[in-house]
């Protein structure tokens, strides 16, 4: 061989050796990308075996900019997409265990929400053995309305009515169950799930939610979140509460709900009812699941555990959800916004250098037509100042 042809025999060989060595520098550099993704879950059998357990992030523009860790449970990651996943499991387990349902004979669960709970019975009466029958107010947005049917629900509208009036929905929805209890000879029941006053709402969140918290976060300064039923700010409240009594408990309360003063000042009243400026809605706001004017078994289980409540207008809520959609990525329900506007304004408060947790309940998906209508059109380049000036 002349020594042309081994200069070329060892320059291509040097050329492979560089090759290989720059393909495996790069897999190792995939596989290191790989650790960093979310751990994979272990298999489960069913959908209902993925509630619970859901991640706790960090947010981190809100951080930043207040000298405290806000984080946000990520509720919104429960199968159905809610919070609500953990209630109507709980309830329907109870159900189960007093054999008032039974799998498979028919059984027929009522329900009277226009919110996430509906969507979460229907996925779950599916997954195990039931219908969902869900009664609701007939101005009820059409992707809900659609959402409960592609679900398999038995959807009955009804018009907007008082809690005092019979046929508002969630009267409708017990009438409903008791109807079917009392004249069904095929030996199918009905269950009226009645989320308000159903005591394994609130305990549900105390034995999962609250416990979970506390295995995600060693030290919680601050737990902040809203009151639709109350089960959520009751169960956790009063689990974290129980670990360390200098957690602070705060309500975040949108405008139109009696809530806020309830715990302020004893009383639940919101202004609107002075100034007869009520619209149709019962809480006067765009956002959706909590506030209310009426007190609920749930709420009054947890009440004593809240030791605040910062009231958020809705001007500030909707600033927020663009805020957190454009810094962190993070599209998420009127709800979550209303507690991370609380928990910004009680770290100013409170702040810095505290541990602030809030719940976010739901994705911005579930409020394309209501509350994100508004909400998309806020200025892409809002401050956190401009989130919480007055308008
Ligand atoms: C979107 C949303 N966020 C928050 C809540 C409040 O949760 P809780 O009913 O546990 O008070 C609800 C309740 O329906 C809700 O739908």
């Amino acid at each position: 061989m002349s020594w042309k042809s081994t200069l070329q025999t060892s320059a291509t060989i040097l050329s492979l050796v560089i090759v290989i060595n720059e393909l495996r520098r790069a897999y190792a550099r995939i596989s290191q990308l790989e650790t960093t993704l979310t751990p994979l879950p272990p298999r489960s059998r069913g959908i209902e075996s993925r509630i619970g357990n859901t991640p706790l992030i960090e947010i981190k523009s809100l951080s930043a900019k207040t000298g405290c860790k806000i984080y946000a449970k990520l509720e919104l990651l429960n199968p159905a997409g809610s919070s609500k996943d953990r209630v109507a499991l709980a309830i329907i387990k109870a159900a189960e265990i007093q054999g008032l349902l039974v799998p498979h004979r028919g059984d027929v669960i009522y329900e009277g929400t226009s919110g996430s709970t509906g969507i979460s019975f229907a996925v779950l009466a599916s997954a195990l053995g039931y219908t969902a029958h869900i009664c609701l107010p007939d101005d009820t947005s059409p992707e809900k309305l659609q959402l409960l049917e592609a679900l398999g629900a038995e959807v009955e509208k009804v018009k907007p009515a008082s809690i005092v009036d019979p046929n508002q929905y969630v009267n409708a929805a017990k009438r409903g169950a008791e109807e079917i209890n009392q004249t069904s000879n095929s030996g199918k029941r009905a269950l009226f799930a009645n989320q308000f006053e159903n005591d394994f709402n609130w305990r549900t969140h105390y034995t999962t939610t609250g416990p979970e918290l506390l295995k995600q976060l060693d030290n919680i300064d601050i737990f902040i979140n809203g009151s639709g039923t109350g089960g959520t700010i009751s169960g956790v409240g009063r689990a974290l509460k129980e670990f360390n009594k200098s957690t602070k408990i705060i309500l975040a309360d949108p405008q139109g709900s009696g809530l806020a003063n309830r715990i302020n000042y004893g009383v639940l009243y919101d202004t609107v009812e002075k100034e007869g400026t009520r619209r149709r809605h019962q809480v006067d706001t765009l956002v959706e699941g909590i506030g209310l004017n009426r007190l609920t078994w749930n709420f009054e289980q947890g009440e004593k555990y809240i030791d605040e409540a910062i009231k958020v207008p809705d001007d500030q809520a909707l600033k927020m959800a663009k805020y957190l959609c454009i810094n962190d990525g993070l599209f998420w329900g009127s709800s979550a916004a209303i507690n991370c506007v609380a928990a910004v304004k009680a770290a100013l408060k409170y702040g810095p250098g505290l541990n602030i947790v809030v719940v976010a309940c739901d994705s911005g998906d579930r409020h394309l037509s209501k509350f994100w209508k508004h909400a998309a059109q806020v200025t892409r380049t809002i401050t956190l100042e401009e989130v919480l000036a007055d308008s």
